[in-house]
């Protein structure tokens, strides 16, 4: 499994994210947090901003919707050119449909769940997606501590992904540090976003470089 890193923007300054990019050359996606304050408790960017952002770096955008209504607002994101979009289970009302228009639009389809919410009734979505996502904090803030109890269902979802072809990403997102990538890693995750763990360091390019090797060992 090849390891991924994601370094999350919701840590970086919002007043120069253009360099705050251009800080991270060696990360394989910008994930870019996208939060409505309805769906979550805190608000931060949208369309406009992902969209100034494609033209000012030429790393892929990996965009985590927590927003209501996905169903409307997902596809715009992939029509922009983010290179995946990942919707929340709690919140789409008709997923398979909106999966589908993320990948009909060139865009990877990302399937995200709550710490509380089980995998296993979404198996036979596994087909429509590109890339899991298993949050490991309840989502809206950056910086809150990793939570331990996501794990088995990390090494569930793994075995799930096996089980249908071994073809789906499987990212965590949320805590994920130097001391939690290593377990994380050896649960089954091989894509690892990370907030306050990059953006935080005084060098975000070697804490990733940090992160990826442990993820790796
Ligand atoms: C939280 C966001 C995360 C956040 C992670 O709801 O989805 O992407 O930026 O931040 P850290 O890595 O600091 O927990
Ligand atoms: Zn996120």
């Amino acid at each position: 499994m090849a390891v991924q890193i994601s370094p999350s923007i919701l840590s970086a300054d919002f007043a120069r994210l253009a360099d705050e990019a251009a800080a991270v050359p060696n990360a394989d996606w910008l994930h870019v947090d996208v939060m409505d304050n309805h769906f979550v408790p805190n608000l931060t960017l949208g369309l406009p901003i992902v969209e100034a952002l494609l033209k000012a770096t030429s790393t892929p955008i990996d965009c985590h919707l927590m927003i209501e209504n996905p169903d409307r607002w997902a596809p715009g994101y992939a029509e922009v050119g983010a290179g995946s979009v990942t919707i929340h289970a709690e919140a789409a009302k008709s997923p398979v449909r909106t999966l589908r228009q993320i990948r009909s639009l060139g865009a990877r389809a990302g399937f995200a769940l709550n710490p509380a919410t089980p995998v296993e009734p979404y198996e036979d979505l596994l087909g429509e997606i590109d890339m899991l996502l298993l949050m490991t904090v309840d989502p809206g803030f950056g910086g809150q501590p990793f939570l331990d109890m996501v794990l088995p269902k990390v090494r569930r979802a793994r075995a799930l992904i096996e089980r249908h072809g071994g073809q789906v990403w499987l990212q965590v997102d949320g805590g994920v540090a130097s001391d939690t990538i290593e377990r994380c890693a050896e649960a089954g995750a091989d894509v690892f976003v990370a907030g306050s763990a990059v953006y935080g360091a005084d060098d975000p390019a070697s804490a990733i470089d940090r992160l990826r090797a442990l993820a790796s060992r």
